[in-house]
């Protein structure tokens, strides 16, 4: 298995309240895999890619990405550790909005010191086809284009996993459909892993299994 959630206990704490996300989550995926997770606003998915990106500690349980256990790394090795092995695309891009197009598809490649990281970055602009706005901030893109350079600069650095947070949410769907095209088309490309949290049924048809998550529990559908 490329991830195994094992045993998982996540509460978070809300002023006296503790509200109980998961009591005893189980998961797992195989490397190449693309799953859809599907679920109610409030049902954990996002939770659930912060916990497997390392962002946010379980209260007990472990989590094996590429046979290295959580549980054993120092916080400034999960923090590499996610920086070279993980890609992240959310709904509301999350680019840096004084960079340019490049310059945001540059970020990773920088921070995990991956050679040619400027090539690369044309190559994987050139193929969402944004070869025309390389030197655009954010505020001079739309949506469709912004979420765009996110999937570029979340496949830069060859990551062993993508974790996707609804996005195509904020795209009209025929943009987002022309997002999603591009997406799977990169992803089936490297045979890259991804965890997808979408509400769209369509968008979660594109991948191998989807999954809908109550309760604490992720059912297949
Ligand atoms: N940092 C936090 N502190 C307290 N409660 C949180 C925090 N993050 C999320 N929650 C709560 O946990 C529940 C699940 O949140 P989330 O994982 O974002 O759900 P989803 O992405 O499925 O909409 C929600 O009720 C939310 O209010
Ligand atoms: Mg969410």
């Amino acid at each position: 298995m490329m991830l195994e959630l094992k045993s998982l206990k996540k509460t978070y704490q809300q002023g006296d309240e503790k509200i109980e996300i998961y009591n005893d989550l189980n998961f797992s995926l195989k490397e190449g895999e693309q799953v859809a997770i599907m679920g109610k606003s409030g049902a954990g998915k996002s939770t659930f890619l912060s916990l497997v990106s390392g962002i946010i500690k379980a209260d007990s349980g472990d989590i094996v990405l590429n046979n290295i256990s959580y549980n054993d790394l120092q916080e400034n090795e999960l923090n590499d550790f996610r920086a070279s092995n993980i890609g992240f695309i959310f709904q509301n891009f999350h680019l840096v909005s004084y960079l340019n197009a490049l310059e945001n598809v540059m970020l990773p490649a920088k921070v995990c010191g991956i050679s040619n990281p400027k090539e690369k970055a044309i190559e994987l602009l050139k193929a969402v086809g944004l070869e025309h706005r390389l030197n655009h901030i954010p505020s001079q893109l739309s949506g469709g284009e912004k979420q765009r350079v996110a999937i570029a600069r979340a496949l830069i650095h060859n990551p062993k996993i993508i974790l996707a947070d609804e996005p195509s949410g904020n795209l009209d769907e025929e943009t987002g459909i022309a997002v999603m095209d591009k997406l799977f088309e990169l992803i089936k490309q490297n045979n890259t892993t991804l965890i997808l949290v979408t509400h769209s049924k369509d968008v979660a048809a594109r991948c191998e299994k989807t999954y809908q998550l109550a309760h604490g529990v992720l059912n297949l559908c």
